[in-house]
């Protein structure tokens, strides 16, 4: 097994973390741990097993990202299963999570939503940072919602309502929010990274707005006032390039305090702004 790793790791990008990652792709292989596969470097390997080695190498030299192999994905120390349907969920989405819980107290009892919710990571991973909150979640792809549901029945704290459709549409008119939050596709649809290796195996749907990138937040941006309650709040993820263009449209719509939130290492990853009618606590 240990000299199938090492041919393995040769045919993955060269760098440190090929001979880990071969060993973690022998490890699926196997449906055991990488540390079982360092234990018994000399464990003989089947014909069947091998041939799943092989393949799983050859998808991960292609570009596949690692998550879409293992079905697999760590959001907010959370284990989301994940499949081609799905956004991978990321690191850079922690920060909305983060933000979000600066702004509702621990105990709240208020309604959220979370648009766009791909395989319910914020979603799940708020209703685990405030289970006293009414959660919905929203999607307009049906697989994305089954795998979500699934995600929220087996690490839910609470039970998160998952509701099908296109943004606020898929939800009665009469329902308000205390909190609206998404991390909607925010690519423009010529952007080049969608060539790159990860992206292009994921679903456009979750990464492309339209022509400028910005059609999906402006969209939100537009509609939430209706779906806020009073004192209402939105946030958003988007990309650092795109903060001007979010914190204008927030402004031509009358939000008050609006402001953008940042990751651990201080880079924009998003805004937030209050229901416009909103009495302002200074910015
Ligand atoms: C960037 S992904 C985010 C997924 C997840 N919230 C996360 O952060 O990992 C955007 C999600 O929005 C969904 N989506 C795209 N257009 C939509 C629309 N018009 N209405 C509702 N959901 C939409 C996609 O199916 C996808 O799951």
């Amino acid at each position: 097994m240990a000299s199938a790793c090492r041919d393995g790791a040769t045919r993955l990008p060269p760098g440190p973390g090929a001979r880990p990652e071969s060993e973690y792709l022998m490890a699926l292989a196997l449906k055991t741990t990488r540390e079982r596969i360092l234990a018994e470097p000399d464990r003989p390997l089947t014909p069947d097993a091998s041939q799943r080695f092989d393949a799983l190498v050859s998808r991960r030299a292609a570009g596949w990202p690692l998550a879409y192999l293992s079905g697999r994905r760590e959001f907010w120390s959370l284990d989301f299963h994940v499949t081609r349907a799905t956004l991978v969920p990321r690191p850079e989405t922690e920060a909305l999570v983060a933000a979000v819980c600066t702004l509702i107290p621990a105990g709240s009892s208020g309604r959220l939503l979370d648009l766009g919710t791909g395989s319910g990571a914020i979603a799940v991973a708020l209703a685990h940072e405030r289970p006293c909150l009414e959660i919905w979640a929203t999607d307009l792809d049906l697989e994305v919602l089954r795998i979500a549901r699934a995600n929220a029945r087996r690490l839910g704290r609470c039970p998160i309502r998952f509701r099908a459709g296109a943004w606020f549409e898929a939800l009665p008119r009469s329902l308000t929010f205390d909190a609206v939050v998404s991390n909607p596709p925010y690519l423009a649809a010529t952007d080049p990274h969608l060539a790159g290796d990860g992206l292009r195996f994921e679903p456009r749907r979750s990464l492309v707005a339209g022509p400028t990138g910005l059609e999906a937040l402006f969209d939100i941006i537009r509609e939430a006032p209706s779906r806020l309650s009073a004192d209402g709040f939105l946030a958003l993820e988007h990309a650092p390039a795109q903060r001007a263009a979010v914190h204008a449209a927030f402004q031509a719509g009358g939000w008050v305090r609006v402001r953008s939130y940042t990751d651990i290492g201080g880079q924009i990853q998003g805004s937030v702004g209050f229901r416009p009618g909103t009495v302002s606590r200074g910015s």
